[in-house]
């Protein structure tokens, strides 16, 4: 045995042929704490030849008994959140509580997706032709809707467990089979989920999850002749699959810029509390962190002061300890945060707390007087820091959430809703909320980019619709 945690396939856990394995470094000690297999192009056509068989039966198990399936993987998976929470701790970095809501979330997902499968997948269509100019009665058109075939889920590394359970309940319950390729980071947690659902006793084959290295099966994988969807949420390596991929239905969520729009009518402190969760929790490696404030000149002071209160209370360091600030996922990534904040204070920014990073580990960092010249009004940074654009007309937020490449979501803090409303309107993101923070949930809620940040709508009611297709039978009367 080579030490590593095994990939599943056909219903059995298994090394690969590859001899060879992938490390998994903990982001807080900075040493290999887990690996996992490197898995072969054949392994991965073996994977999805078997996805595709297996979808073939699955499609005719009764939808009562597929949703009751995916209940019964929810309960396991609730008994072992423990576990999968300690896993997601030692490699992603996410602190303990937080990890324990993930899993937990994931489970309430995974029953909320089997209810919706049955009430979506139920129902279908029964239209007359008659009201179209030129037809008579002569012909009834019935159309339901059927599964795709081979799901291909992707998840990242910030929710391994769920943005997984995300793509693959709505899939099973609609009748498809899955291929999941974990994150590296967070393969683990994401390999215990699928044994709670080996547990749950899925048929053979319906599911099975590959891991290795992208380089060497991500391609394979994405343009596999036989996946028939690719649900994928990560960067911007979404929009090279996207380019590649096939004629099949693509569900990506590609991060965000997501803007926090504070009016001077706003409640000051309903807005600071906001940030400080929306910016800083996970660190800030959240798609819909709070990743700018544009704030109307007139409040920004009174804002600024209640954010540094609030920011001076979080706790830093260990992800064990429960800390609010934990580190964040990789060198890589620590590097290219650190190289935002020094871009943004050679250029004149304002820095409202001291630099402080500790290997992985960033101190949480408010960045002010930030201009457009800045790569931080512009740049995801995925970590503890906030920029402030102060800002004299609230058309300038709207411009600067406008101009931007990502566009997932974007909150504004006033009182006057129906200006709110307005703003809302006008601001070309996939979400906006009103007096709240971004924020995917809850999960069936219609969830979506624009432009670079995105294509389809998740959610678990979307996620349902899109990965299944209508298909229609007419009966002509002779
Ligand atoms: O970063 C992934 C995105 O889906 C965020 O989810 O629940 O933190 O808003 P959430």
């Amino acid at each position: 045995p080579n030490g590593a945690f095994k990939f599943y396939i056909a219903g059995q856990w298994k090394e690969s042929d590859s001899g060879s394995t992938v490390d998994i470094i903990n982001p807080f000690t900075l040493q290999k704490q887990y690996k996992i297999q490197a898995c072969t192009p054949e392994e991965v056509n073996k994977c999805v030849d078997q996805a595709k068989a297996a979808q073939k039966l699955w499609a005719k198990v009764p939808l009562w008994k597929r949703a009751e399936y995916l209940h019964s993987f929810a309960k396991i998976l609730r008994t072992n959140k423990d576990p999968i929470a300690k896993c997601l701790t030692n490699e992603v970095g996410k602190c303990l509580k937080d990890a324990i809501v993930e899993v937990e979330r994931s489970a309430d997902l995974v029953s909320y997706a089997a209810e919706e499968g049955i009430r979506i997948l139920s129902v279908g269509r029964f239209c007359m032709p008659d009201c179209f100019p030129g037809n008579g009665r002569n012909k009834f058109c019935l159309a339901s809707k059927i599964p795709l075939g081979v799901v291909l889920a992707i998840p990242p590394f910030n929710y391994p467990v769920n943005l997984a359970v995300s793509k693959i309940s709505p899939a099973l319950v609609a009748g498809n089979s899955v291929v999941l390729k974990p994150p590296t980071q967070g393969a683990v947690s994401c390999l215990h989920m699928m044994h709670c659902m080996h547990a749950a006793g899925f048929p053979k084959g319906l599911l099975c999850a590959v891991t290795g290295k992208g380089s060497e099966i991500g391609d394979l994988l994405t343009t596999h002749p036989k996946v028939n969807c690719i649900s994928f949420t990560g960067g911007d390596t979404g929009i090279a699959i996207c380019k590649r991929a096939g004629m099949i239905p693509i569900q990506m969520e590609l991060g965000g810029k997501d803007v926090c729009l504070v009016l001077e009518d706003a409640d000051l402190e309903l807005a600071a509390t906001h940030i400080i969760k929306g910016g800083f929790s996970y660190s800030g490696q959240r798609c819909t962190a709070v990743k700018c404030i544009c704030v109307m000149e007139k409040v920004a002071d009174a804002l600024v002061k209640k954010i540094v209160d609030k920011m001076a209370k979080l706790t830093v360091g260990f992800p064990d300890a429960n800390c609010d600030i934990t580190p964040v996922i990789s060198t890589v990534s620590a590097e290219f945060i650190e190289g935002l904040a020094m871009d943004a204070r050679e250029k004149g920014a304002r820095f409202h707390q001291e630099w402080k990073r500790e290997g992985n580990l960033i101190w949480p960092l408010l960045i002010d007087n930030v201009t457009t010249n800045m790569r931080i009004a512009w740049e995801e940074p995925f970590g503890p820091i906030i920029p402030i654009i102060r800002i004299k007309t609230p058309q300038e937020g709207i411009d600067h959430c406008n101009a931007s490449k990502l566009a997932l979501q974007g909150c504004i803090f006033t009182k006057n809703i129906d200006n709110a409303i307005l703003m809302s309107d006008a601001m070309e993101s996939g979400t906006i909320q009103i007096n709240a923070a971004p924020a995917r949930g809850p999960d069936h809620f219609p969830f979506q980019g624009l432009r670079e940040s995105g294509i389809g709508s998740q959610g678990i009611t979307n996620t349902i619709n899109l990965m299944t297709k209508t298909k229609s039978t007419v009966i002509n009367f002779q």
